[in-house]
């Protein structure tokens, strides 16, 4: 058996590293972030994390799906609780209509970012002023999906798609790479999705190869937010 076997690996080993670098249709790997609007640990995610990959270039190889729900919850006659209250269920469902307006990554995406950055900021009841930022995205279907049935109709769906999770998700925001969650490793996504990825990696990637001991890593890890699950034993602790 032996050294037949092995030149058979040997020979699989160099097809799969030669179509590993050259299939320029590889396919994309999913990232997906389940959270809710007014959590500061998904807002500043969203903001200064997730944002950096549509310029960064990461994005031409992600499919990115964003999960606007988080630990809501729909009550036996129906209505949906948030866990920071009524407002957060509407801006879970002003983001939820925008991804259904505009199914675009690129352009929910930018709108999602500029109602999270007022979360980040305190000014989110300005939210409909993101309208305005961009001439191209119009307010009118986004507004009507808000105030009326198709909303709440998105906002039922992205609860069944979260409560649906296995495991279960354990706290926002969660964020999963082809569908395996990162658990409080979330913040280092893009390490994840360069592993993943089956095709030539982006430039970008280079930057997550360097041993982790590098300094851009520690600068991460040292910026990195402690998850919702940390802040509430933060503060049994200190109770
Ligand atoms: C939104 O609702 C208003 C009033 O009901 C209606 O006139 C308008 O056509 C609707 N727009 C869209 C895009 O559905
Ligand atoms: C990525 O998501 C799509 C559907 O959204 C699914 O069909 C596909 O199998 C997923 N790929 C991986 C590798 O999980």
């Amino acid at each position: 058996m032996g050294s037949g076997h092995r030149i058979l690996s040997f020979a699989l080993l160099l097809v799969s590293i030669s179509t590993a670098v050259s299939d320029p249709a590889a396919k994309k790997v999913n990232l997906s972030l389940y959270y809710e609007s007014l959590c500061p640990y998904s807002a500043r995610f969203i903001v200064n994390q997730l944002d950096k990959i549509f310029s960064n270039g990461l994005i031409s190889i992600v499919d990115l799906q964003l999960f606007p729900y988080g630990n809501a919850k729909v009550l036996s006659d129906g209505e949906i609780i948030c866990q920071h209250g009524s407002y957060e269920c509407l801006l879970n469902t002003v983001e939820a209509c925008a991804i259904d307006a505009w199914p675009a990554v690129t352009e929910h995406f930018k709108f999602i970012n500029c109602v999270e950055e007022m979360v980040v900021d305190g000014t989110y009841p300005q939210w409909k002023t993101c309208f305005d930022r961009f001439d191209d995205l119009d307010s009118q279907f986004v507004l009507n999906c808000t105030a009326g049935a198709h909303g709440k109709q998105l906002e039922y769906e992205y609860g069944a798609q979260t409560d649906a999770l296995v495991p279960p998700h354990q706290y926002v925001p969660w964020v999963l790479v082809n569908g395996l969650p990162l658990y409080d490793d979330y913040y280092k996504f893009e390490i994840q999705v360069c592993k993943a990825y089956q095709g030539e990696p982006p430039k970008v990637c280079q930057e997550y190869q360097l041993p982790v001991q590098s300094s851009s890593l520690i600068k991460e890890i040292k910026n990195s937010q402690v998850s919702y699950k940390d802040q509430i034993l933060i503060r049994e602790l200190s109770e």
